[in-house]
């Protein structure tokens, strides 16, 4: 059987994550400046969610902007924030199309003015599509958001709403940015780096993880086919036993 078909046969993950790493890697072995490395990774990135949409996942959630990646040169920094706008000039047909819908996770107060506009305009115009939800983690950092998610509990507390038992599980996770989402199976890192870098380290507690030396502009259909057939191999028991 081929290996489309061997994983096609078998369970896809409803939520899959993807540190998309190696953009700057990838230009500098094609002689080009870093910038067209993002640009080459942001069209992998709509690549990307059209075979996931194509195959059955649910939710693609995507580091595309770290809270630290405030500190790389401002150069850079100024062309990473004009991808949401490029992404959705280029693209906005393609996901239509394929009845994509978008959603940001991550602080929203230090982008500019337009960039805001821009994200919750693209969230409020993809809403009510029913295919596969793209997250785009966009100054995402797990300790901001478990930070957050803390302090809007706190203030229940205090105000009464909820008693200290009420706090679980499934209360923090009302919090988070990922609320409503389904659980988190697999996260995927490329470009050889065994680094989760403040990645949803709260969803993190059962996926299984799949580190592939491929930069991110090259992982493609057959990367990600193999990463799942590998995934699909995987005996997954939550802390429990091996049936
Ligand atoms: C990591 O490569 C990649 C990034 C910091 C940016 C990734 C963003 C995109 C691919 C597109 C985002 C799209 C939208 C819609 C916002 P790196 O620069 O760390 O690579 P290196 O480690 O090789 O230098």
């Amino acid at each position: 059987m081929s290996l489309e078909k061997r994983v096609l046969s078998k369970y896809i993950p409803a939520h899959l994550a993807i540190i998309l790493d190696g953009n700057g890697r990838w230009a500098k072995k094609h002689n080009l400046l870093r910038t067209l490395g993002h640009k080459k990774g942001a069209e992998n990135l709509k690549n990307m969610a059209l075979i996931c949409n194509e195959i059955g996942v649910k939710v693609l959630s995507v580091y595309a902007f770290s809270t630290e990646n405030w500190n790389r040169p401002a150069s850079e920094v100024e062309y990473l924030m004009k991808l949401p706008r490029e992404f959705e000039e280029n693209y906005k047909g393609k996901f239509k199309e394929n009845d994509i819908k978008v959603i940001f996770s991550g602080r929203r107060d230090r982008f500019s003015e337009e960039n805001i506009d821009l994200l919750y305009r693209i969230e409020e115009k993809t809403k009510d599509r029913k295919g596969l939800i793209l997250n785009v983690c966009f100054d995402y950092g797990s300790h901001t958001e478990i930070i957050e998610a803390v302090k809007q509990i706190s203030v229940k507390y205090k105000n009464d709403d909820i008693k200290l038992d009420d706090i679980d599980t499934s209360l923090m996770e009302e919090h988070l940015y990922t609320k409503g989402l389904p659980p988190l199976d697999l996260l995927i890192r490329t470009s050889g780096e065994l680094r989760i870098s403040n990645y949803l380290l709260w969803q993190l507690a059962y996926s299984e993880l799949y580190f592939t030396s491929k930069l991110w502009p090259e992982f493609n259909r057959k990367e990600l086919l193999k990463a799942l057939d590998n995934f699909q191999k995987r005996n997954r028991r939550y802390g429990g036993i091996k049936e």
